[in-house]
């Protein structure tokens, strides 16, 4: 389904569809510099997670691909949508490269607010309000036991909130919770330890400072077609 729902319009112009995001099977750069997101994430934390943790993922995906025979020149969602075929190592890196790239891109230091337009709209109607939506995400993001990420997806075309163990997502078809992932929140102890120690709230509520809202909306129109 993923691939076939490729397409490359322009998103710019008026009335056609928007550019479908998809993602590669290497490390992207980091669009801001390490201390870019402080005080919200530390330049340490930031260096650490996008040098270490998601590097070793990128460069661990892309072994499996090798290893188990797959075109990297096909997006990734391909893989995830079909994770079930492939290798435990597959799932983890293939989760973990996803996710993070994706985190990465809905971040910014000039962010923070609300959603505005289409997105506002489908919030209110999908939620009953923007607190409402506020309020479960960060009951999916608190209450996700151990390690894993909370997310907004698009399904079909109802918005909902949920959560993955580990570094699985909502594209995988071995997950219980499904949909093409609008934003998420990494809720590993190594996206906010170092600042934050143990206290998970603390360092989700900081976050909603760094949600550009812009980007999502851009995932918004794409996954909507
Ligand atoms: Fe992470």
């Amino acid at each position: 389904m993923v691939g076939s729902a490729l397409f490359s319009a322009c998103a710019s112009s008026e009335g056609s569809k928007a550019e479908q995001i998809i993602t590669g099977f290497s490390q992207e750069p980091l669009p801001y510099a390490y201390s870019a997101l402080e005080p919200h994430i530390d330049a340490m934390t930031m260096e650490i997670h996008y040098t270490k943790h998601a590097a070793g993922y990128a460069k661990n995906v892309s072994e499996a691909a090798t290893e188990e025979n797959v075109d990297t020149s096909k997006p990734l969602e391909e893989v995830l949508g079909n994770v079930s075929k492939y290798s435990t190592k597959m799932r983890n890196n293939a989760g973990g490269h996803y996710n993070h790239e994706m985190f990465w891109s809905i971040m910014s230091a000039e962010a923070g607010g609300q959603p505005t337009g289409a997105l506002a709209e489908a919030i209110n109607t999908d939620f009953g309000s923007y607190d409402a939506f506020v309020e479960e995400f960060e009951t999916a993001a608190k209450t996700r036991f151990g390690s894993g990420w909370a997310w907004l997806v698009l399904d079909g075309n109802t918005l909902k909130v949920g959560s993955t163990p580990n570094q699985d997502n909502p594209l995988m078809d071995i997950s219980d919770f499904k949909g093409s992932p609008l934003m998420g929140i990494d809720v590993w102890e190594h996206a906010y330890y170092l600042n934050y120690q143990n206290e998970r709230p603390r360092y989700i509520t900081s976050w909603w400072n760094l949600l550009d809202w812009t980007k999502v909306a851009e995932r918004f129109d794409s996954f909507k077609g």
